[in-house]
């Protein structure tokens, strides 16, 4: 879509919402933002579709895939937008059968991932009755530390498996030998992590090994894919995504537009399929129509908005040249450092380098803010993500800095 047309269906969906302004709302403990400070009547507001949905603050409270003309009357215009936008991510990006996936805008990839946990352990206690230490998380020790909170928050058990120093993947007997263990101790439901691309290495994980152990151990398990910065780069890069919704065995997706898709912060989505998102409903929400399916409660939906509005104007073709764009670059990087034999991870579908400890100085991991697998002690890897910013100039100055500074280790 042009930036026209993007901004006549925002002001329409605008439109359609009620207006704390023009409207007769007494009972709703919320309000346009505050206009001493934001100021509503700004001339610049009329070709500014984001910032007028941000200043209307529309409250997206609850799950509208599920709930649809159900739930929260006042903000249906914007709320469309939400449920189309989710109909896209599934659809068109993760390939899921029409109308077939719930979701919505979450603040943030970790609200996804602790979503994701919630319902299943949920799903485990009612159909199961079983208790929380008999449900176990299993996700490799590159996963997000979203994982580690979420099992602490729902007192579940967090069962990290150990990764191959090189490869990255999932050692698979480690995780027989460790699921075993869980067994012999009492766990016997599991939720299974799927990453399409860690947060350190851009390493995606082999959903097929993975779950062929639970299949051939007879262990209950639901697998979850983390996409939160994969999500809006694997599928363009990779047809054969074996983490979208073709695969049967995935149940839940997280994106993350804050990463990659450059939304604001406060962009996260999750997605699953239809029949699940009622075991996180929380009955006792009934001041909410339609009751709340989500952690998080209250959220602004311009959010969603901002996502719709990105993925209109990028369109798939404009997306998938931009990330291609992103991968040559990243290619180009690798191939410099193929000469300079300095060693590192990366998965050819993702933009991410990382690259071995000790072969430059630590001043050239400062000056370009390259991230560490260990703040706390000594950094074995330095992370680089290939991104629109660091495009050209940065890199080639990279480049030139590690030509005049490489160490022999
Ligand atoms: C793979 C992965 N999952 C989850 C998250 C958490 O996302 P957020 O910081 O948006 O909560 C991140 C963040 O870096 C991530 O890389």
């Amino acid at each position: 879509m042009n930036k026209e047309a993007i901004k006549t269906r925002v002001f329409e969906a605008l439109d359609q919402n009620r207006n704390y302004d023009s409207d007769y709302i007494l009972g709703i403990p919320g309000s346009y933002l505050d206009t001493e400070q934001f100021h509503r009547d700004a001339d610049f507001l009329e070709n500014a579709p984001f910032l007028s949905t941000f200043i209307n603050n529309p409250n997206h409270i609850g799950c509208h895939t599920l709930t649809e003309d159900k739930g929260e009357d006042l903000f249906r215009g914007t709320q469309q937008m939400e449920i189309e936008l989710i109909r896209l991510c599934a659809e068109e990006i993760m390939h899921a059968e029409e109308k077939t996936i719930d979701g919505y805008v979450a603040p943030g990839g970790t609200e996804a991932n602790i979503q994701a946990l919630w319902i299943y352990r949920n799903y485990y206690k009612k159909q199961f009755r079983a208790k929380n230490h008999e449900i176990g998380v299993v996700f490799s020790t590159d996963s997000h530390y979203s994982f580690y909170k979420g099992a602490n928050l729902l007192s579940i058990q967090a069962i990290p498996v150990p990764v191959n120093e090189e490869t990255r993947a999932i050692e698979i007997p480690t995780l027989e030998q460790q699921l075993h263990d869980a067994n012999i101790q009492g766990v016997k439901y599991f939720i299974v992590i799927a990453n399409m691309s860690t947060t350190m290495f851009g390493s995606v994980d082999d959903v097929d090994a993975l779950t062929s152990v639970f299949k051939r151990n007879n262990y209950p398990y639901k697998v979850h894919a983390d996409g939160a910065f994969g999500g809006f780069i694997y599928p363009f890069t990779n047809p054969d995504n074996a983490l979208d919704f073709r695969n049967p065995e995935i149940t839940s997706i997280t994106l993350d537009a804050h990463k990659m898709l450059m939304a604001p912060y406060g962009t996260g989505m999750f997605l699953i399929r239809k029949g699940w998102m009622h075991h996180a409903a929380t009955n006792e929400a009934q001041y909410v129509q339609g009751l709340d399916y989500t952690l998080c409660g209250s959220r602004n939906g311009a959010q969603a908005v901002s996502i719709w509005m990105i993925l209109q104007i990028h369109g798939p073709k404009g997306w998938a040249k931009k990330i291609d764009g992103l991968m040559k670059e990243t290619d180009k990087l690798c191939s410099e450092l193929d000469l300079l034999a300095i060693p590192y991870f990366r998965n050819p579908h993702l933009n991410i380098i990382t690259l071995k400890a000790g072969y430059f100085p630590e001043s050239i991991s400062d000056k370009y803010r390259l991230v560490s697998d260990n703040y706390e002690g000594k950094a074995k890897w330095w992370k680089i993500v290939v991104m629109p910013h660091t495009k050209g100039k940065v890199i080639e100055s990279f480049i030139a800095d590690l030509k005049t500074n490489a160490l022999k280790p």
